[in-house]
């Protein structure tokens, strides 16, 4: 026992990062990626003065039941669908996230997916994998070019404005919807206009999601939804599983009622819709939009200086810097500004 108050980081991340950690705290670092139960997430957090989770970790009322010391959870992500904030606010923990610092990398993934399925990459990889390349068809393998299309976004939060930045390159019309239009300036800057949901969905030829999951959100595109889709129209889904009922995706998918869809996120990943790993028109990835080496490393960072804030340590000392929970901070006394 050192007398140093205590952080436990539940995955593997950089250890050249969560070192900064060392000179004011007892880290313990898990080695190993796994998914924890509630029991063991609960008898980890308790004795823990800070603790830097990721999306696998749930965590609630039962989890900090015992961790009477604590008082920060950093989670290793923007979203923070795995964390209950009420139940946090209300137990006096505050929560932290790693807002902004993924933006870009999240945008060019998006990206990277939306051309990827366009061009139908995922299909004629697997075909050529395969052995089936003995001549080059003329006209095998054509795909959608995106130039000249609409390009649809839903949630136009920091990502959603950094994808919308990119289209102008690709010679794209921008729409959206938000909870709110954005500010003249913000909207100019992304060269969008803001429709109703319905317009959306009609009117986009790639429509991009990137939404948080919450009970507003959960299957915000369901067989409705899809239904008023083009037929030829493509989505793409970079935000959460469970903001798409994924079998009815499957199914419009299949029937094509709806041309394509790139997926990062799932409802229930690790698992993956069966219906949708048997269709050629999908291309499906596990939930790595932000892992670049540099987006991951500066999202570790965020969260080792949320903690080392918390406690008065480190660049941000006495005001981390991304909370989303303030008032617990006010009412933490006049050492933390929130
Ligand atoms: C996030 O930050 O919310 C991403 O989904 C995790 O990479």
């Amino acid at each position: 026992m050192t007398g140093k108050p205590r952080v436990w980081v539940s995955r593997p991340t950089f250890p050249d990062i969560v070192a900064r950690l060392e000179p004011h705290f007892e880290v313990t670092a898990e080695p190993d990626e796994r998914k924890f139960s509630p029991t063991e997430l609960a008898a980890r957090l308790s004795g823990q003065d800070a603790v830097i989770v990721g999306l696998k970790d749930h965590v609630g009322a039962a989890e900090v039941a015992d961790a009477t010391r604590l008082r920060i959870v950093a989670n290793l992500a923007v979203g923070y669908d795995n964390l209950d904030l009420d139940a946090l606010s209300a137990a006096g923990i505050a929560v932290s996230n790693t807002a902004d610092v993924l933006n870009e990398s999240v945008a060019d993934y998006a990206w990277a997916m939306m051309l990827g399925v366009a061009r139908r990459m995922n299909a004629a990889e697997r075909w050529l994998r395969a052995g089936h390349w003995h001549a080059t068809e003329f006209k095998g393998w054509l795909g959608m070019d995106v130039r000249g299309r609409t390009l649809g976004i839903l949630g136009m939060g920091r990502i959603g404005q950094a994808i919308a930045r990119r289209a102008g390159g690709f010679g794209m019309a921008v729409l959206y919807h938000n909870r709110s239009p954005l500010p003249e300036a913000e909207e100019r800057a992304c060269n969008a206009r803001y429709v109703d949901k319905q317009q959306l969905l009609r009117e986009s030829d790639f429509l991009m999601l990137v939404l948080p999951l919450t009970a507003q959100t959960r299957h915000a595109i369901g067989a409705p939804e899809l239904a008023q889709m083009k037929p030829t129209a493509v989505l793409v889904n970079v935000a959460r599983g469970g903001i798409v009922d994924d079998a009815a995706l499957a199914a419009a998918l299949r029937e094509q009622r709806l041309a394509a869809a790139a997926l990062d996120v799932f409802e229930g990943e690790p698992a993956v819709h069966p219906g949708l790993l048997e269709l050629d028109n999908v291309l499906l990835s596990p939930h790595i939009a932000s892992a670049s080496h540099e987006t991951r490393r500066a999202m570790t960072a965020l969260a080792v200086d949320n903690v080392l804030a918390l406690f008065g340590h480190g660049p941000h000392a006495g005001r981390p810097p991304n909370i989303l929970n303030p008032h617990v901070l006010a009412s933490a006394g006049p050492a933390i500004h929130p």
